[in-house]
């Protein structure tokens, strides 16, 4: 089976878990781009339920499919948010930004009741720290903020280069006008640690460490060329 295949057969498996009504946090990436498009065929089906989107492309998607959208302002609690990862251990505990909108994910998340995890088994780790951790930060004093951040990691037993994110040679820009480092970590021993650590540094405004956040996370496998999802 194709990855995109078994992201679908997890964002089937967590659709189930949409009640009418519900207010719901929709992720970003493309796991969550999945569980949007399926959404957006129940919605035309009659399905009455109020999305808030993580990201300008979520909110993109969502409203060409016709779900009913709300700001985090307008509808400030959450039922259900449904969000893909880049890890995911044992603890639940989850790297998130790959798609550099880290920060609206964890806001959304943690106004939600619930926040169910949907990904491809192979994003399942024994450690956290192979897929390099984002950062959010200001774009002021990036220079001293990424030293601050370097210095916190090692203070956190965590090595590995920090470097700015780009795209075709230009600094990322995040939906609310950051920028990111990615922290090439290989391994993350101490999660808790390292999040209190980042969250001391002015300048970072959020980092891709979700701790205690996800309630349930959903993984879909190849098993003999069928989807196992767990
Ligand atoms: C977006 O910032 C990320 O947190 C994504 O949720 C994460 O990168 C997973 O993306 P995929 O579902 O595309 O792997």
């Amino acid at each position: 089976m194709s990855g995109p295949d078994l992201r679908r057969a997890a964002a089937a498996r967590a659709l189930e878990l949409v009640q009418p009504g519900m207010k719901l946090g929709l992720g970003t990436g493309s796991t969550a781009a999945a569980f949007v498009d399926l959404l957006g065929a129940k919605v035309r089906d009659g399905l009455d339920v109020v999305g808030v989107p993580t990201s300008e492309a979520t909110r993109i998607q969502a409203a060409g499919l016709g779900i009913r959208l709300a700001t985090l302002d307008e509808v400030p609690q959450l039922d259900l948010t449904i969000d893909g990862a880049d890890e995911v251990d044992d603890q639940l505990r989850l790297i998130k930004g790959g798609g550099a909108a880290l920060l609206r994910e964890k806001i959304v998340a943690c106004a939600s009741r619930r926040m169910v995890v949907i990904a491809d088994a192979a994003k399942h780790v024994g450690t956290l720290g192979a897929f390099p951790l984002s950062i959010e930060v200001n774009p002021f004093g990036l220079a001293a903020t990424r030293l601050a951040v370097e210095a916190a990691l090692s203070a956190s037993g965590c090595e590995g280069p920090v470097v700015v994110r780009e795209k075709d040679g230009r600094p990322v820009m995040t939906d609310g006008g950051h920028m990111i480092l990615d922290a090439r970590l290989g391994r993350i021993p101490d999660p808790e640690r390292l999040g209190a650590a980042l969250w001391s540094v002015p300048g970072v405004v959020e980092h891709g460490l979700f701790l205690g956040i996800a309630s349930a996370a959903i993984l879909a496998a190849d098993v003999g060329g069928k989807a196992e999802v767990t």
